[in-house]
């Protein structure tokens, strides 16, 4: 949430701020501002997205090779001109930038009001630069200042700093929300992810909690806010092309994530399928695949679409490998006391990484005890770095706030899990080999899925006035039913809902009339026949039927007003093949809405505040 980019150097400050902003856009898009120093401090800060602030830079340039930019998702205060950051001082001497929630910001703001500090905005951000005006007032030294105001800080905070005190110095530091510093020739571009840098520079350091950095034009010390100690931090390298960033011809980001899904999963699979033995490897687990074999429980923790896909890994694991699974939303686990033990493996999944309630429920789970493992698609990131163990999901950049290709490689990571599991436990080597030889043809099978957007495209036309929408689906697809109704609901602001089929007649059925469409997830699997029993209530009572079928089910067409014709997979490999339509169809729903796709109201990509 919010985007932070900082630049040092021989350059123009302005253009590489603007430039960063763009892609960092995804993170919030309410408002959006610069901060330059020349002789001066400038700022030009806008409400409304990076496009109005490129407009104002373009009739009013500003000049200046320091500088910090932002782009904000609103936490405290409306999203207007004067909420925007960059925040200052009271006479224009310190501008600062900030992801997160200063949680103590009412507190310190009384005691800087009652020592005669006046503010401008609602922010907590502005409650931080003034006191770090204070402390400069009473050293004289801003990294002192800025060290100790930090330190009077409760929450959390990626945070960026230029000051005319200092004018060749840029003052970064992370509590809670990420911070990257991009390392160029004679140049710094600092970041909250690298998506920032990549086009300047490949060597990035990555921040960790409680650490800020002091930045020249040649050189930057790392160090602890709380004892001033240096740290020494490695240089990664970061692993993704420009061209994985950009929108290559697409009309949305979302649509162009939808399509990369058959080299997605691919890349998830890729050199983890061990043929020879029909098993899989999983080089991330290595070190603890016999406790993971011998747990006796595991917990899932996630948010949004991954905690779905955590849904899904649930009748995964305990289906193929027999060890009970636990799912729950991040967000709770870390409020309600859990009963963790040291025999427990907590299991986070996570696109970002980055976000906040998963991150903090792993801390917990690992505070009472438990290993911590990690799905996640951004190398490198927060929780990457914090757990004990983990699987990449190699997805490769997702920008579109809709969750799609991310959910679809957790999916196959989470199988590949199963299947490891279940080899070492109770799985025998022909069934292995059956398995494999599906896990090996389902790309191709997603690619013809997804070849089929046309068919999809003509039927969300009739769908995109309708004011509600029902999913449903059983067994593995139950979860499958709620990521679609997710996606649909936080792209085309249409409500729906998503639920286990058979659970419609205790509520949800009440409903159904002629006006409301349900799309019903129908492979040949298991509980296809009670499926076809609950399709049949929904026309009892003249619903409107879209199924998800496999392909030759004729049997279907006469109860759907509209059938989707999927390939058949094995029953637990099939969530990540009849995911596809949905994606497809609220993307396509909500275009035909005006809606904006990529950057859907009041959402932003990462969440990182609670
Ligand atoms: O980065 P994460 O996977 O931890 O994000 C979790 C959710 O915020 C995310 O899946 C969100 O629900 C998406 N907007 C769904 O499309």
């Amino acid at each position: 949430m919010c985007g932070i980019v900082g630049y040092i150097g021989e350059r123009e400050a302005s253009s590489i701020l603007l430039n960063g902003l763009k892609h960092l856009e995804y993170r919030g898009y309410d408002s959006a501002g610069v901060a330059v120093i020349n002789s001066e401090l400038t700022v030009k800060k806008k409400a409304g997205k990076v496009s109005g602030l490129d407009i104002l830079l373009q009739t009013d340039p500003v000049i200046g090779k320091v500088g910090i930019g932002h782009t904000r998702w609103a936490t405290h205060g409306a999203p207007t001109d004067l909420n925007a950051h960059p925040h200052t001082d009271s006479d224009n001497n310190i501008a600062l930038i900030h992801n997160g929630i200063i949680e103590n910001y009412a507190a310190l703001k009384k005691k800087l009001a009652a020592d005669g500090c006046s503010f401008k905005s609602e922010t907590d951000t502005e409650v931080l630069v003034v006191l770090i005006r204070a402390f400069y007032d009473e050293f004289g030294n801003m990294a002192k200042a800025f060290r100790y105001a930090l330190k009077q800080v409760v929450g959390a905070y990626g945070i960026a700093m230029v000051s005319t005190f200092d004018p060749d110095r840029l003052f970064v530091a992370r509590n809670g929300s990420p911070l990257a510093i991009g390392i160029g020739d004679r140049e710094f571009i600092v970041a909250s992810d690298a998506s920032a840098i990549v086009q300047h520079t490949r060597q990035v350091v990555y921040l960790d909690d409680g650490e800020m950095a002091v930045i020249e034009r040649d050189r930057y010390v790392t160090k602890r806010i709380d004892d001033d100690t240096p740290v020494d931090k490695e240089v990664e390298e970061v692993v993704f092309d420009l061209a994985e960033i950009e929108k290559g011809g697409y009309n949305h980001f979302m649509l162009k994530e939808i399509f990369e899904q058959p080299e997605a999963i691919r890349n998830a699979m890729r050199g983890r399928l061990d043929l020879e033995a029909s098993t899989v490897r999983l080089g991330g687990l290595m070190n603890v695949i016999d406790r993971l074999r011998d747990a006796k429980r595991l917990i899932i923790i996630a948010c949004g679409t991954s905690f779905h896909a955590g849904l899904v890994g649930e009748y995964l694991i305990e289906g193929l490998a027999g060890i009970p699974v636990e799912v729950e939303y991040a967000s709770e686990f870390r409020y309600r006391d859990p009963i963790i033990t040291k025999e427990d493996i907590v299991i986070a999944i996570s696109q970002s990484g980055e976000t906040i309630d998963t991150l903090a429920a792993l801390r917990e789970a690992r505070n009472r005890g438990a290993m911590t493992l990690g799905i996640v698609n951004v190398v490198s990131s927060s929780i990457a770095r914090q757990t004990d163990a983990g699987v990449y999901s190699h997805a490769g950049p997702e920008i579109g706030v809709a969750s799609t290709k991310a959910f679809t490689s957790q999916l196959m990571v989470l199988a590949l899990m199963a299947v490891k599991l279940a080899r070492m436990k109770r799985m025998s080597a022909s069934e292995g080999r059956t398995i494999l030889k599906a896990l090996h043809e389902l790309p191709e099978k997603v690619e013809y899925t997804l070849s089929r957007h046309e068919q999809v495209k003509e039927i969300s036309r009739a769908y995109a006035e309708v004011p509600n929408f029902l999913y449903l689906g059983r067994g593995y697809n139950y979860p499958v039913a709620l990521e679609g109704a997710l996606k649909l609901k936080e792209i085309s602001y249409i409500h729906a809902e998503g639920y286990p089929a058979a659970e419609m007649k205790h509520g949800p059925i009440a409903l159904i009339d002629k006006n409301m469409p349900v799309v019903f997830i129908a492979p040949q699997d298991a509980v296809y026949d009670k499926v076809i029993s609950n399709i049949e209530e929904v026309r009892a009572r003249n619903g409107r039927v879209i199924a998800i079928a496999n392909e030759g089910n004729r049997q279907i067409e006469p109860l759907a007003e509209h059938v989707i014709y999927v390939p058949e997979t094995l029953p637990f490999l099939s969530p990540i093949i009849n995911v596809l339509p949905l994606q497809l169809l609220s993307y396509y729903v909500a275009v035909d809405r005006g809606c904006n796709v990529d950057q859907p109201r009041n959402l932003a990509k990462s969440v990182t505040v609670e």
